[in-house]
């Protein structure tokens, strides 16, 4: 099983950022604060906007329990989701895994408050999925959920998940199912209509053939899916392996 070393996912920046357009700066008070881009930070004040009223979301919260039914299994030392939002499916994951050390990632300190508050047990880090505060190897089931429509660099965010992944790690990620005719990238402005717009692209994630195919040239093979729904949501809840 993964270990984490405490001090150094607390808040140091262990790993060296892949991406630019994300960096840290050191405050005089020696804490830190995260630099994102523009793009960032429209998705980020869209979910601070967001959070206080997150948890009301049904089809939020059931998925997280489908998602950990279907991730949790006893080999689990360390669970890291990525795109945290309120920790709902590390709250769900604790049921299964009362002994696993939990830490969430995400760029929207109001939805992190959330977490925090939900869920003290775990640790909850304001990072970009692409530039993890993790050292390499250091956790053994990666979720992201509903989210990687939403990240701009999906190649080089897997690839600091594959970095932080220890041997025989898994990826759990879920996504919306769309036609294959779905929509080009949109620019989407969710609830308040003082949150600034963020593009969402669905398309690398439509369908089963779509994601293997996606996750495939990032080298994760798909191992195994489920299909989950509601009346309005049809969400593919994957499990990726490393390929070796
Ligand atoms: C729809 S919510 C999903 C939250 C949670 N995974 C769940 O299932 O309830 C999307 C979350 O992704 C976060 N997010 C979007 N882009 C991100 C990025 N590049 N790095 C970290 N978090 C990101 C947002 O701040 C938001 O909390």
């Amino acid at each position: 099983m993964a270990e984490v070393p405490g001090a150094a996912c607390a808040a140091s920046g262990a790993a060296s950022p892949r991406r630019p357009a994300v960096s840290r700066s050191a405050h005089a008070d020696s804490s830190e604060i995260l630099q994102i881009s523009d793009e960032l930070a429209a998705i980020r004040d869209a979910f601070d906007l967001r959070a206080p009223a997150y948890d009301e979301s049904e089809m939020h919260r059931s998925l997280a329990d489908a998602v950990a039914s279907f991730a949790a299994t006893s080999n689990v030392g360390t669970v890291l989701d990525v795109a945290t939002g309120t920790g709902l499916v590390l709250r769900a994951l604790r049921e299964h895994l009362p002994d696993a050390r939990l830490i969430g990632v995400d760029i929207s300190p109001g939805m992190l408050a959330v977490a925090r508050e939900s869920l003290p047990a775990a640790q909850f880090l304001e990072a970009d999925a692409a530039a993890l505060p993790l050292p390499d190897a250091a956790t053994d089931l990666i979720t992201c959920v509903t989210a990687l429509h939403l990240i701009p660099d999906i190649r080089g965010s897997v690839q600091e998940w594959q970095r932080t992944l220890a041997p025989g790690g898994r990826l759990v990620t879920a996504t919306f199912l769309m036609p294959d005719d779905a929509p080009a990238p949109d620019e989407h402005r969710h609830g308040p209509s003082a949150s600034r717009p963020y593009v969402r692209d669905h398309r690398p994630f439509r369908s089963v053939e779509a994601t293997a195919q996606t996750f495939s040239d990032l080298g994760f093979a798909l191992n195994r899916h489920v299909v989950w729904a509601d009346d309005v949501d049809t969400v593919l809840i994957a499990e990726l392996l490393p390929e070796a």
